[in-house]
């Protein structure tokens, strides 16, 4: 780095690993020269919902005039979605603007922000990048340790972040368990909870986050347009959380930090719960589909509540990874997410699942008759799943 930036930029910040988001479609297209599947980033297959691609439309003529900074008309209709007054929800250029705004209201050099080792890179992009001291606990059997965190975490601890369901591992923590957790944390403590993909899960025990809101509970829910609903490329997410705490949160956001387009996509979305029920089904014929295919091949899998599934090899997944892509499948290798021999598939249409096994069962085979030793290296030798 030249020197007068590296006087400039605090070490905190020059010393981060950059996030390093799925490829584009595009950009794998253009190398393969031929059409490509991606399930690499969690997106919803089937698209926006015809409703939100309309009123986007509609929006995008105002284009001229900046949004309404408040989001007044999609902070009400959520606002009676979840039964808390609109003064409890702020809106967020996606969730991922408010992980970092999260950290930026709690933390200051000399606190320390505490996650799970095994969750959504973000959250340790959000610590480090305050200056302040970032905490780690391991996740046992794919799952959050709530009962570790609890236990371990430094006492200089400001914000814990959780996901539920977690990402990459597709894994859960009930309500119950959050209920423990949360008597034991002091209230002088922002707990995150994102809540990304719960539309997914159908658990009668996932979650109680918003009740816990409404109980007064120094508690931030996350919750994103980018998955069920489909809006991903539109970059819109809310937090639901103590009026009090995002009153401050509104102090230090862009003032214009979602579009007006998005503001409305979100809002038709929220009104279409056909898209959303659709979404859902295809999701969990999707699961079923793919968690057969893998057992059928000897490939281990972590049972998912989400929409996407994390698939455990004997070994490192970059090279495995480079073959999907040569059959114009773009996966996740897991690596820097801390699973280094395991991928991470996003559920696709039907046809997309079935290209996905498709490809892998070739490489597998592929890799067999190439040599017993590749073989293994590629795809592992554990046959059972868990
Ligand atoms: C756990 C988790 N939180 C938040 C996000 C980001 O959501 P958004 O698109 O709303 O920024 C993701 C996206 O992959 C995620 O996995």
């Amino acid at each position: 780095m030249s020197n007068f930036i590296n006087d400039l930029v605090p070490a905190y910040i020059s010393e981060l690993a950059p996030y390093v988001p799925g490829r584009p479609i595009e950009e794998v297209e253009r190398e393969l020269n031929m059409h490509a599947i991606k399930l690499a980033s969690n997106e919803n297959p089937l698209g926006p919902s015809p409703r939100a691609i309309e009123a986007a439309q509609k929006a995008l003529a105002n284009s001229n005039r900046y949004p309404d900074g408040s989001g007044f008309y999609l902070r009400e209709a959520l606002s009676k979605k979840h039964a808390i007054s609109a003064d409890h929800i702020i809106l967020g250029g996606g969730s991922t603007e408010l992980i970092d705004l999260s950290g930026r209201i709690a933390l200051v050099p000399g606190d320390c922000g505490v996650t799970s080792y095994g969750s959504f890179p973000l959250y340790h992009i959000a610590i480090r990048g305050t200056g302040a001291r970032y905490f780690d606990v391991p996740m046992r059997e794919y799952h959050f340790d709530l009962e570790a965190i609890a236990r371990e975490m430094p006492e200089e601890t400001k914000l814990i972040f959780l996901a539920n369901p977690n990402n990459p591992t597709g894994t859960m923590f009930s309500a119950d368990q959050l209920d423990a957790f949360l008597a034991r944390i002091p209230e002088n403590i922002l707990v995150v909870l994102d809540e990304a993909y719960c539309d997914y899960v159908d658990d009668s025990n996932y979650s109680r986050s918003v009740e816990i809101v409404r109980s007064g509970r120094n508690l931030l829910v996350l919750r994103t347009f980018s998955k069920v609903y489909g809006l991903a490329g539109l970059r819109i997410g809310y937090g639901i959380g103590p009026a009090a705490l995002l009153a401050e949160m509104n102090k230090i956001r862009g003032p214009f930090n979602t579009s007006g387009i998005a503001q409305a996509a979100g809002l038709a979305a929220l009104d279409d719960s056909e898209h959303v029920r659709r979404s859902v089904e295809s999701n969990r014929a999707g699961l079923t589909l793919l968690t057969s295919g893998l057992t059928r091949l000897g490939i281990k899998y972590v049972p998912s509540v989400a929409n996407f599934l994390l698939v455990i090899f004997g070994t490192d997944t970059e090279p495995l990874v480079e073959a999907l892509l040569q059959h114009a499948v773009i996966v996740r290798p897991m690596r820097w997410m801390g699973f280094p021999s395991a991928i991470r598939v996003t559920v696709g249409t039907h046809e997309e699942n079935l290209k996905f096994l498709q490809a892998l069962a070739e490489v597998q085979k592929a890799g067999v008759h190439k040599s017993a030793a590749h073989a293994h290296s590629l795809l592992g030798s554990n046959t059972s799943a868990i």
